[in-house]
């Protein structure tokens, strides 16, 4: 194997695993990129959601209207979990799932799923309720799990107290989700986004940089190749003549 071959092979080589090295190094750096993106999506969702309950359970009670059965339904307590079931369905076509539980739901259909049930026990033993910003994520197979907990306070006694200290309507109409104390993890905020979608995004922040790389990695190799051949072929066969 002539020098120029050799030179060739040797430089080609480590241009390969250097390229190799830097395709992997972005990889994940998109990876994380984009599960950094999704959660600042998730929190802002979370955000929403909040802020949509203290106003609607603040306007309603201001409002005066009597907690009936027919006006119960208008409680964010009520109204958001079927918001965000809607959400689910018909608005966003990602497949993102928002759940508001309970590992003692008052409605059963706020039952934890397992993931919820995990947070909720890392929330029990980890967190504290004057933590605000206190999340639990988990980048699972399936999903991009993310959950916030909800604690007790005061305002919350008025209907997750005592039975019997509960509105009228509350408390014939509910069995369950009662004798909370302030400071004890009522439930879980949870936002859960598939895998695919995530591949998906990504494969497309991915692409273009791998694009980049392998060309110039091409770039790189002929250019090498264009200098053997100048300086290494041209001088031996100077040394010839
Ligand atoms: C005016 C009454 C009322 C107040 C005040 C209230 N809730 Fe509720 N809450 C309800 C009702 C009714 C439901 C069941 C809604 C349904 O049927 O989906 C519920 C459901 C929930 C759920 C969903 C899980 C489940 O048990 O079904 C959570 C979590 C929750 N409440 C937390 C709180 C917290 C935290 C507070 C205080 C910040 C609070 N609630 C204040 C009436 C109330």
């Amino acid at each position: 194997m002539n020098l120029a071959t050799r030179l060739f092979i040797v430089i080609g080589f480590g241009a390969s695993v250097a390229t190799t090295g830097l395709l992997v190094y972005t990889y994940n750096m998109t990876k994380n990129d984009t599960y950094h993106q999704l959660e600042r999506e998730s929190d802002s969702i979370y955000n929403f959601l909040m802020a949509a309950r203290r106003v609607g359970q603040k306007q309603f009670l201001d409002s005066g209207i009597e907690l009936t059965d027919k006006t119960v339904g208008f409680l964010p307590a009520h109204s958001l979990p079927r918001v965000s079931e809607e959400f689910s369905k018909n608005w966003d076509h990602r497949g993102i799932v928002i759940r508001t539980s309970s590992d003692r739901p008052r409605n059963p259909r706020n039952i934890v799923n397992n993931y919820e049930q995990l947070a909720m026990d890392w929330f029990r033993e980890n967190d504290r309720s004057d933590n605000k910003n206190s999340k639990y994520i988990v980048r699972g197979a399936k999903k991009f799990f993310y959950a916030r907990p909800i604690w007790v306070v005061k305002s919350c006694l008025k209907c997750h107290g005592a039975r019997e200290d509960a509105p009228t309507t509350i408390r014939e109409r509910y069995s369950e989700a009662y004798d909370y104390e302030i400071g004890e993890l009522r439930g879980v905020v949870s936002i859960s986004t598939p895998t695919e979608e995530i591949s998906g995004s990504i494969i497309k922040s991915f692409l273009p940089r791998f694009g980049i790389l392998f060309g110039s990695f091409l770039l790189v190799i002929f250019l090498v190749n264009q200098m053997v051949q100048k300086f290494i072929v041209h001088s031996n066969q100077n040394r010839d003549d």
